[in-house]
């Protein structure tokens, strides 16, 4: 194996750095998850816990799969990615055309959520698999690992950077990232961006309709102690900045580059001393039927052009029942003392 199978699409693996304001810079990645899906599978190569003929599997939403896809499109061995019944059929396609088996999960767990019964699909498929490789993105320590390279990119092209806000999935991105510039910005603050109904952060578990950030299942890679603030947004509220994002600036982003980006050009705002830097995960283009279509976003989310939130508000309780942009101030403390705290 070669760097050559692995490293061919490294040019799209390292954001676009866009300054959107004074102090506000957009990390505008191609395909964020491009990055972390290479750099574990190097890993992975490197110590021979992958090989030719080696079965690799893993679960997703959709992102980490076109990226582990794409990567493995050149190279010989098996893909086999769980996903469920909400994977766009166009990405579906694409994952089909890249060489990928597609299995679909379509009952969600009754504690875990879509994403725990993926999980349950994929423990089966890995039993049946006797040479088999699991990238385990949501508990991978090479996953956050991966964004070293975002971080020195980051500095080399902004200098001092004083706030990172990012949506927080398997924690790979935002705290990968943040610990990294944190050994040269001791005092930046972190702002992780959830949505309501995401167990990650001490909300109540239940369906949520934004992909990609949030989650049912609690995953190793989220380090809930660099996070000074926590900010939930409704499905709404997501894709109506979706379609401000793009109409206002241009950038063309998929919904969590608009979360990240709601709040942090609040933040900036108020800030205005401080440069404030936003992880955006993907473009566009795989939402073109949803987030970037009216009669899909009528139907789904029938008040997203009129919610009007330009600030949110402040609670204490993560477990509080959400309907609207809300923060907390978490304080770099573990999970378990937040939820203590607010019981
Ligand atoms: C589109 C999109 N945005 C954001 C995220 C969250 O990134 P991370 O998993 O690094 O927390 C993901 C994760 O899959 C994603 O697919």
């Amino acid at each position: 194996m070669t760097n050559l199978q692995t490293r061919y699409l490294a040019e799209f693996e390292m954001p676009r750095v866009v300054p959107l304001g004074p102090n506000l810079y957009a990390a505008a990645f191609f395909l964020m998850k491009l990055l972390p899906a290479r750099y574990i599978l190097e890993r992975a190569l490197e110590r021979g816990d992958i090989c030719e003929g080696t079965h690799i599997c893993e679960t997703s939403s959709g992102t980490f799969a076109l990226a582990l896809a794409m990567i493995t499109a050149r190279m010989e061995n098996r893909l086999t990615i769980v996903s469920d019944w909400a994977l766009e059929p166009t990405l579906k396609r694409r994952l089909v055309e890249l060489g990928a088996e597609v299995e679909i999960v379509t009952q969600a767990h009754p504690h875990g959520g879509l994403q725990k019964a993926r999980l349950d699909r994929l423990n089966e498929i890995l039993a049946q698999s006797p040479s088999h490789f699991w990238p385990r993105q949501y508990d991978n320590p090479d996953n956050p690992r991966a964004y070293g390279s975002v971080a020195a990119k980051l500095v080399d092209r902004i200098g001092q950077i004083d706030c990172l806000v990012g949506t927080v999935g398997s924690g790979g991105s935002l705290c990968g990232t943040a610990s990294y510039l944190r050994l040269l910005f001791p005092d930046m603050v972190v702002i992780g961006v959830d949505t309501i109904n995401s167990v990650l952060f001490g909300q109540p578990d239940a369906p949520r309709l934004v992909r990609g950030l949030g989650g049912s299942v609690i995953p190793s890679n989220v380090d809930h102690t660099l996070i000074d603030e926590v900010h939930w947004l409704s499905a709404a509220e997501i894709f109506q900045a979706t379609r401000q994002l793009h109409s206002q600036t241009g950038l063309f982003m998929g919904p969590t580059s608009a979360a990240a980006h709601k709040v942090a050009s609040w933040w900036a705002a108020h800030n205005d001393d401080k440069t404030v830097v936003i992880l955006m995960p993907d473009e566009g283009h795989r939402y073109a039927d949803s987030a970037y279509d009216d009669d899909w976003l009528n139907s789904k989310v029938p008040r997203w052009r009129s919610v009007c939130s330009d600030r949110p508000v402040t609670i204490t309780n993560p477990h509080a029942d959400l309907a609207q942009w809300t923060r907390l101030e978490w304080g770099r403390r573990p999970r378990s003392d937040v939820i203590a705290q607010s019981l």
